[in-house]
Parts: C-alpha cells; structure tokens; sequence
C-alpha cells in the first residue's frame, strides 16, 4: 500500500476523544495501515511563521505548522469561516467578500504546500480534506509534486447561483483541477459541482464521473462518509456512557428525553430548533412534564461575529422558553455549552427517545449516525432528521423534517413520542443496515481506492505537467456546450 498523506486544516484530535465524531476517527487507521503523515495546522498561533514540527504517533508521522496571528485571522476565521462556510451553506448574507482574506487564503495554502514539499515521496498519496485548503493540490503542483492527489470537501457543495456571489469563483474552482480526484458526501453535492463548472467554466466537459476543462481531468464522485457503528454502540457500555446513561435515567424519571448535539453554529438551525420545541410546548399540553429537551452546544470559531450573535441569541430563547414553561419540579430545556466525550455521549443518546437532528444545512451529520448507532435495537429512540443534512439521503427510514418550518418539526417530535414500538424497531433496523453497509472503513476505502485507480489513469499526463500551468481557453470554445451532470 502506497503511503497516504492526510492534510487538513485541523490535525486530530489525537488524544483523547473529547469531539462528537469528526475526521480524527476516520484517518487513524488509514493512517496506521500505510505508515503515513498527517500534515496540518498545529492548533497554536505563533509569533512567527515558525519552522515545521514532527511526532509520531501510534506508527504513522505527524507534522505540523503554527499560524501567525494574522493568518489566523485572515485566513481561518476571514477567508475559511467568514466566507466559504457561509458561502458553502448558502448563507449569503452572512458571507464576507474581502480581498485581504482571499489573499491570506492563498498565501497559506502556499506556505503549508513549502513545508509538506520537503517531507514527500514520490510515490505518496496525497488526501486533502475541506474548504480550508482548495488551492492546496495547486500550490504543491507549481512546487512540481507529481504525486496523486484527492480533495474530499466535508461540507456541502452550493448551487451555481450562490458560488456566482464569490468574487474569483473560477479561480478558485480553477485550483481544483489540480487533483485526480474531487469527492463531495452525496450526488447531489456532485451535481451542483459538475452543474456550476458546466455553465461556468470554459470549455468544460463531462464523460462518465469525469470532468475535463484547462486541459486537464479529474474524477468527480460522492463518497458519503460514514461511522463505525458497531463500535459507537459499544462506547453505551463504557464506563463513561454507563455513568451518563445512569444520571439520566435518574433525573428524568420517567421523563422522555429529546436530545441535541450540534456545534454552536448558525447553520445547525438551533433556533429554528428551539421554536418548534416551544411550538410542541404550545400545540400539545399532554407533554408538559412529561418531556425534557437537552441541547448540547459547545461554542466553536469564536473570533466570527456571528458565532457570538448565535450564542447570545440560543440564551435569550432557552430561559424564555424556561420562563415560560418552567414548573418547579420540571425543566423544559436544559442547555449546556461544554464539549462531552463521544463515549458519554453515547450514554445520553441511549437514554434518549428522541434525536433532533435538524441543520438548515449540512455536508453529512454524523451524530444522526451515532444516535441512531446508540440505541437500543429492542426499543429504539426515533431520529428526527433533516432534509437539509446529507445524512438524509442515506436515512429516509428517519422522520424526516423541514428545519424551517417550526409546526411541522413540532408534529414530528410528537409523532416521534407516540411512535409504536413495531414502527420504531423497524426504522431502526433499517437504519443500522445502512450504517453497517456504508460505514466508516467503506468510505475511507473507497476513497482510497478511487484515488489509486484516478491517478494511474493520469501517471503519463501528470508527468508531463509537473508544473500547473492552466490552459488558455481556446478560441470559439465558449459559450461551453451544455450537457447532463450525470
Ligand atoms: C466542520 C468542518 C471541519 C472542521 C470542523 C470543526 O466539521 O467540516 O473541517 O474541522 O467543522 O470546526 P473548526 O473550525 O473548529 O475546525
């Protein structure tokens, strides 16, 4: 096996499995198996651009780059967080068009490309993950890097009409042709991608997955990522997930549970949430006492303004709804803004009967994969999805809702809580079939092996292009000619 080479903005976590979910889990392995590196952002601002940092860890390399403070602010919290994340989940008028990010933006992919350059071998297998870090493949190829490289983008693809909103649009999309292998979560992420470079890029074609234009090709394909379920159901059973699971039972006494886990992001829809919860307050009285919500939130990227704005505004909305309803033996929401292990987490999705899974949009969501994992198969919680996440393409056995309208989700909550249990075993073991079918291993596999079969179909062209130098659009090749995405 080809040694892999993961590249992210964020290394990890390595130790300790503080996060719900994410990459770490995913790569270790890989990782592991081919004796790779992983390459990245250290976590740490330094003063300095400072000089590249090594470990090993758990037989695979783990090299690392500080950002300076200003990188950090240009380039992760400007460029990254305040306009593709918005951009990307089509929150426009949250997007912040600013020149000096998109250069920051560059500059970085630049630098970190200089300090993996000197640790690669030619025969590596270069895999890099997210928004972060579009232009990196490009930045390596102007370095003369003839390796195969694949780009997986974690967060959703946008529609044509709302990437035409970003000033040097295809320039940046440019960059991605750059790698042998683009992969996104669903199709439907495919089908935007190949739709806006169809329209949008000169001379721009598709045959089968792949799209050629600049003269260059690249394989298109979704790769919808996946957990270890069986794994994640044996966390219930920890010592952690045994100690949250038994505080639960005891608290709620009888109580059901609807559960929340997001991070605090505006595009979770956390107070889209949170009113059709007061909704379900207001429309059915039968639940007064009988239910208990908790959101867990832990705050995230709090140098953007609008994370703050989320935070204060989820506040106001949790003790008015507290205020509201509130007995003295019976609270309605509980609300806490601290990060739990995967493994406590668990406990509390066991001891759960309702999962609310609900962003107004989201590459995949893979804590609606752990609640569903959690349960127990002979009396199943009911997951409560949205049609928004990418998860919902592959779980149409959940409820699935629409996170914008607030009488709908609170129907939903109370259709969940009188769900028969024949009904909610069957969703369940529907759901687990597709969780084991498509799993964590099967998607990091198929990535892998995609990249493999893309960059042997390319070894000859890459040579001869060592150096990235995009084609001129030839002459009448415009406007492109129009063709179906798939
Ligand atoms: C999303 C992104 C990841 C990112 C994570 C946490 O899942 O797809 O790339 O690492 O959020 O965000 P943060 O800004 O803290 O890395």
């Amino acid at each position: 096996m080809s040694r892999i080479v993961a590249v992210s903005n964020r290394v990890g976590p390595l130790r300790g499995a503080a996060r719900a979910g994410g990459l770490a889990v995913a790569l270790i392995d890989v990782l592991r198996q081919s004796r790779g590196l992983w390459f990245g952002w250290s976590g740490r601002i330094g003063e300095a651009e400072g000089s590249t940092q090594t470990e090993r860890y758990r037989g695979f390399e783990v090299a690392t780059v500080d950002l300076t403070a200003a990188e950090h602010e240009d380039y992760y919290n400007g460029f990254a967080n305040r306009c593709l994340w918005p951009l990307f989940h089509y929150r426009i008028d949250l997007t912040a068009y600013d020149r000096q990010y998109y250069d920051s933006y560059n500059r970085v992919n630049v630098r970190f490309a200089r300090a993996l350059h000197p640790l690669l071998k030619e025969s590596d297998r270069i895999w890099v993950h997210d928004y972060h870090l579009i232009p990196f493949a490009q930045s390596l190829r102007d370095m003369g890097c003839v390796q195969s490289m694949g780009f997986f983008l974690h967060i959703p693809f946008p529609s044509r009409e709302v990437l035409l909103t970003l000033p040097h649009h295809e320039q940046l999309i440019q960059s991605l042709f750059a790698y042998d292998l683009i992969g996104f979560q669903t199709e439907r992420d495919c089908e935007r991608f190949l739709d806006y470079a169809i329209n949008e890029l000169p001379g721009a074609e598709v045959r089968g997955n792949v799209l050629s234009a600049y003269g260059r090709s690249v394989r298109v394909a979704a790769f919808p990522i996946g957990i270890d379920a069986r794994d994640y159901a044996d966390f219930v059973y920890s010592e952690d997930g045994q100690r949250q699971y038994m505080r639960a039972r005891n608290t709620l006494r009888g109580r059901t549970q609807i559960i929340g886990v997001d991070r605090m992001d505006y595009t979770k829809g956390l107070p889209e949430r949170f009113a059709a919860y007061e909704r379900l307050l207001t429309d059915y009285p039968d639940a007064h006492g009988r239910v208990e919500y908790l959101q867990i939130a832990p705050p995230t990227r709090e140098g953007v303004q609008a994370y703050t704005d989320i935070k204060h505004h989820l506040e106001q909305m949790a003790s008015q709804i507290n205020g509201r309803f509130a007995e003295v033996d019976w609270t309605p929401l509980r609300y806490i803004n601290r990060t739990l292990s995967r493994r406590a987490l668990a406990g509390l999705y066991r001891a759960s009967k309702i999962g609310l899974v609900t962003p107004l949009r989201d590459g995949m969501n893979l804590i609606a994969k752990e609640y569903v994992a959690a349960q127990d198969p002979e009396d199943p919680g009911v997951l409560v999805l949205s049609r928004f996440a990418g998860a919902a393409r592959q779980m149409e056995a959940a409820l699935i809702v629409n996170p914008y309208d607030t009488v709908g989700m609170a129907e939903a909550m109370q259709t969940a809580r009188y769900m028969p249990l024949v009904q909610r075993r069957e969703r369940h073991a529907e759901l687990m079939r597709g969780l084991l079918k498509e799993d964590i291993v099967h998607w990091r596999e198929h990535f892998v092996a995609e990249l493999q079969s893309a960059s042997l179909r390319r070894v000859p062209e890459l040579v001869q292009q060592a150096q990235f130098e995009p084609a001129k659009v030839p002459a009448g090749q415009w406007p492109p000619t129009r063709r179906s995405a798939r």
